[in-house]
């Protein structure tokens, strides 16, 4: 089954060829202009995929060596994200599917981030604790099957990526602010200062991030930053914070993984890129534990993650006749055994 993917949730306009569960094609255009306004306007990410998408629908089907004619199925990131950017890539492919009589499948953003943990790297095995950690979301679910989850934690306000991004700014680096946090804090001392970890009452596997997003705040007031700022200075208090939300995360999902016993874990989403993360997670191998990151070009967003889950979600729709018949109608999630993120 060949599969044309389409990902334009947020700032990365993204066209993926899949022959079942094999990428052939990944083309990823990032709209670094955003950094000039210090995050994602989304009137302006709309209009970028509108430029771009046919281009760069173009360019996959090329590099795949396929043509329109053959694709058997089109799938889009249809939530969450920016509406009008979600819009532009969902009118897009259900355009495609209509015109070439071909099923569209509806595909939830942060469902595949989890399933990108399957591309590129070593893959897991089921059951696994997955920790997906994006711009938008931060999660702990535990994965019995494909599409048979049980989430077990999210964040009650800032998402992981959104305090780096947070951040980065107070830090006047640029965005996104993961990868500026992460080039300064490897020339940082990361025990330059104590972060408070967040604690949440009775709820063990839920995230906070706001509460070390304003200490940030106050030691940069009590620092004078402004007046005393310096490279040293902004790479001791980048390394500082990217350590507490390293040992964080990870101390919350050893936890959840020791609760239900389990010994694998999977990371996956934007966060998941940073290399200090990579190696925290990595040194849980030597205590038992099976460690799954996605190749890096998966980490972020790409439609290569949204075509392998489509293709499971289709595989195992009870009724396929679902997708054929409801190809331009408004694209809830079909009946699977599923909570819906
Ligand atoms: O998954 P993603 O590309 O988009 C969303 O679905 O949100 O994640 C983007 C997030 C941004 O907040 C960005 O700052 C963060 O991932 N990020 C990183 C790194 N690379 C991207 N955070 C920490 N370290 C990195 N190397
Ligand atoms: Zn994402």
């Amino acid at each position: 089954m060949l599969i044309l993917a389409i990902e334009t949730s947020c700032d990365e306009t993204s066209v993926a060829v899949l022959e079942n569960e094999k990428v052939l094609s990944n083309i990823i255009s990032s709209q670094y202009f955003h950094s000039d306004y210090g995050g994602v306007v989304p009137e302006l990410a709309s209009r970028e995929h509108l430029k771009y998408l046919v281009k760069i629908t173009r360019k996959a089907l090329e590099k795949s060596k396929k043509k329109i004619g053959q694709i058997d199925l089109v799938a889009a990131t249809t939530e969450p994200g920016l509406i009008g950017a979600l819009l532009i890539g969902t009118n897009f492919a259900k355009a495609i599917a209509a015109s070439l009589e071909i099923p569209f499948v509806p595909v939830n953003h942060i469902q595949s981030h989890l399933y990108s943990s399957f591309l590129g790297g070593k893959k897991p095995e089921f059951p696994f604790i997955s920790l997906i950690i994006s711009g938008g979301h931060t999660m702990l679910v535990l994965v019995k099957d494909f599409f048979k989850h049980t989430i077990l934690g999210t964040t009650v306000d800032d998402a992981a990526g959104e305090s780096f991004d947070k951040v980065a700014k107070m830090l006047g680096l640029g965005y996104p602010g993961g990868p500026e946090i992460e080039r300064y804090a490897v020339k940082g001392n990361p025990l330059f200062h104590k972060f408070p970890i967040p604690v949440i009452k009775n709820r063990p596997f839920h995230f906070s991030f706001s509460g070390l997003k304003t200490s940030v705040l106050y030691l940069l007031r009590d620092l004078n930053f402004e007046k005393n700022k310096n490279e040293k200075l902004i790479a001791d208090v980048a390394a500082s914070f990217q350590k507490t939300v390293v040992d964080y995360l990870l101390k919350t999902t050893r936890k959840s993984a020791e609760h239900h016993k389990i010994n694998q874990i999977c990371i996956s989403g934007g966060v998941s890129a940073n290399n200090c993360l990579q190696k925290k997670f990595l040194e849980l191998e030597k205590n038992g534990y099976k460690i799954r990151i996605p190749g890096k070009i998966y980490t972020t967003d790409n439609a290569a993650m949204i075509g392998y889950t489509a293709y499971h979600k289709y595989k195992l729709s009870k009724d396929k006749k679902y997708f054929k018949h409801r190809s331009f109608a408004h694209p809830a999630s079909p009946k699977l055994n599923t909570r819906t993120f």
